[in-house]
């Protein structure tokens, strides 16, 4: 075993338990540096896991493929194990913590054989900011090292801020597929039995167990597993919040900057709303994280958001230099692509890049591709792993240890109808319940759920570490100790209307500045609405549409309230509210009363 580079005991301790239990052929403690990260990407290309990407058209940059098993999130296979089963509430799968510990001490014997242990010192917030948490991940995998390096702060200098005696949450992960003397390795180590896949979660000692995937979220630990299972745990105790949330930075014609958070569920359109080239003149946005947020009500009664991570691992499909330039760019170079197609000269492809397919590629299984091939190229969910410092429009403060102060928080998800384009809630009890009844359309993000709608609570269903209706009380009860007239405004957008011959009604991307125009009018007081049942809606002509291409009937459309469509949406919210029992705050019930006495009277 390599010394370790640090004197803190419990961490010793920690990683001498995992190695005996584990039983790694060697250890690596991982300094985070240039020189490791390149080693570690050269040890990928000897193995097979990492193809080289030209270095004229990307720049240190590598694709890799997964297992065809190993694709996306395993919510099924995600647990919170909290000793009463109640505090993990209805949403989670939740597991005895006692029991969970010996079946994970099995699966997970033994389990580095014939690899290396990689103990991997992350930070998550800035070193100096008074919300960061600084973790511990062992694994098993290279590709998860290079990666966390891309998304977290990582290395030498969290060791040095841990000291002897500092707090750090252990996370151990393994991709589940020991090596046996002489065996050969495959490309994409996993265990490809999903039955035996586990995303543990121990949210009262603080401890994440991952077990048998490599793919993103089950295997970067920093990143749904402690930034938001753990960390909205440890929120709730220390009177923060911790969201799946992008932040951006608006600055108007007139020179006034706000900043904007919002929660959509996964592959709903974070990435694109955080780095979106205006499509109006004058206006600049700029972007501080596209996936985490953690919240905090700082001393001067406002509500401050800071981005836990590093880099982004964004959705590759759809992302293009006219949908999404500041993406591509960001991804230029020292980047690593996951699972999308591979071109004849050494370059990436996928879907709705905007750029010719190659005549002949490799696709995300390996196998030669052609665009007459029936299949995709790239996996719905193939994925860019890219430094934030890389993003041409990176917002100064993207790295200040205060965050910076919200001005509004916006709700969405995918809706082909019912959903407005954008709906003003009328205080802080209203959002908080519009955020409580976001749904969406199922997303390639996970594995294995149902096609459809289903109820995403601010976007955390897959993410909140502890019970929903708890969750929601937290927001209920932050307003009490807050000045209300300070909390930033909330909004409902959604950019998913699909008409009856399945068109989006709305352009999307760049043109969502013409929302976020309205909503800074509305924050500055000068914004003209129209009360509906439902909230606050953009008056006939208050929506920017100067020189956009969308018909009249598809605009009002948009903008209309579908009374019927929304007495089936509270029915729905209604049955989903039941499962909160008493735990859900009476003014969440109170709203929900409250819109359906507004919906009948607007009939
Ligand atoms: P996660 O990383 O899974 O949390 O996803 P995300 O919320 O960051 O979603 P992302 O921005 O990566 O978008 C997911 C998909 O939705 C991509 O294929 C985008 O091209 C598409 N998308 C994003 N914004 C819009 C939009 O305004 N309109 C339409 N039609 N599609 C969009
Ligand atoms: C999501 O699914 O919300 C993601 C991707 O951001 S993953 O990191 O895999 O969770
Ligand atoms: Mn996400």
């Amino acid at each position: 075993m390599s010394a370790a580079p640090t004197s803190h005991p419990e961490l010793i301790a920690w990683v001498e338990n995992a190695v005996q239990l584990c039983q790694p052929a060697a250890v690596h403690w991982c300094d985070g540096s240039q020189q490791e990260y390149d080693a570690l990407c050269d040890l990928m290309v000897q193995s097979g896991t990492f193809t080289k990407l030209d270095e004229k058209l990307r720049p240190g940059c590598f694709l890799a493929r997964s297992h065809p098993s190993d694709v996306a999130r395993v919510e099924d296979r995600t647990y919170i194990c909290s000793r009463n089963k109640d505090d993990a509430g209805p949403t989670n799968n939740w597991a005895d913590p006692v029991a969970m510990k010996q079946k994970l001490q099995g699966l997970f014997s033994g389990c580095m054989q014939g690899r290396t242990l990689y103990v991997i010192p992350f930070a998550m917030g800035p070193l100096n900011s008074p919300l960061c948490k600084i973790g511990i991940e062992i694994t098993d995998s290279p590709y998860v090292v290079v990666n966390m390096r891309i998304m977290t702060r990582m290395g030498r200098a969290v060791l040095d801020k841990l000291g002897a005696d500092g707090a750090f949450i252990p996370c151990m992960h393994s991709v589940g597929a020991p090596l046996a003397p002489g065996q050969a390795d495959v490309p994409w180590p996993c265990e490809p039995d999903v039955s035996r896949k586990h995303i543990v979660h121990f949210p009262e000692e603080f401890s994440i167990w991952s077990y048998g995937s490599g793919y993103g979220g089950n295997a970067l630990l920093g990143k749904k597993c402690l930034a938001l299972r753990i960390a909205s745990s440890v929120a709730r105790k220390e009177g923060w919040l911790a969201e799946h949330m992008l932040i951006l930075g608006l600055t108007s014609p007139q020179g006034k900057k706000y900043y904007i958070a919002a929660a959509f569920p996964s592959a709903c359109g974070k990435t694109n709303l955080a780095m979106m080239q205006p499509a109006l003149p004058g206006w600049k946005l700029t972007c501080l994280g596209d996936d985490i947020a953690w919240i905090r009500l700082a001393d001067d009664g406002r509500l401050y958001a800071m981005n836990p991570e590093t880099g982004f691992f964004g959705v590759a499909p759809g992302t293009s230099n006219k949908s999404n330039p500041n993406a591509m760019a960001s991804a230029a170079r020292n980047s690593i692509f996951t699972n999308v197609v591979l071109r004849p000269e050494g370059d990436v492809w996928w879907e709705d890049m905007g750029v010719s397919p190659p005549e002949h590629g490799i696709d995300w299984q390996g196998k030669e591709w052609t665009p007459a091939c029936d299949r995709v190229g790239a996996h719905p969910n193939s994925r860019f792993t890219a430094p934030a410092a890389q993003c041409p429009v990176i917002d100064p403060d993207w790295e200040n240890p205060a965050g910076v102060p919200l001005s509004a928080i916006l709700f969405g998800g995918r809706r082909a109808s019912t959903i407005p384009l954008v709906n003003e809630a009328f205080n802080w009890e209203h959002g908080v319940f519009m955020g409580s009844a976001a749904g969406s359309e199922t997303t390639a993000a996970a594995i294995g759920l149902a096609t459809g709608v289903r109820r995403d609570p601010f976007a955390m269903l897959p993410f909140c570490g502890y019970h929903m209706g708890d969750y929601l009380a937290h927001w209920v009860a932050l307003a009490q100790r807050a000045d209300r007239a300070k909390l930033p405004r909330m909004f409902f957008v959604n950019w998913f209307r699909k008409s009856a011959d399945n068109r989006w009604m709305w352009p999307g991307f760049g043109e969502n500045i013409r929302v976020l125009k309205w909503i800074c009018e509305r924050i500055e007081g000068t914004g003209q609405s129209v009360e509906t049942p439902i909230g606050h809606l953009p008056a006939p002509g208050a929506l920017d549409v100067a020189g956009l291409n969308v018909s009249s009937t598809d605009l009002a459309e948009l903008l209309a309230v579908d009374i019927d469509g929304w007495k089936k949406e509270a029915a729905d919210v209604a049955e989903n509210y039941q499962k909160f029992g008493n735990r859900l705050p009476a003014a969440l019930e109170q709203e929900l009363r409250e819109l359906g006495m507004r919906l009948s009277a607007a009939t």
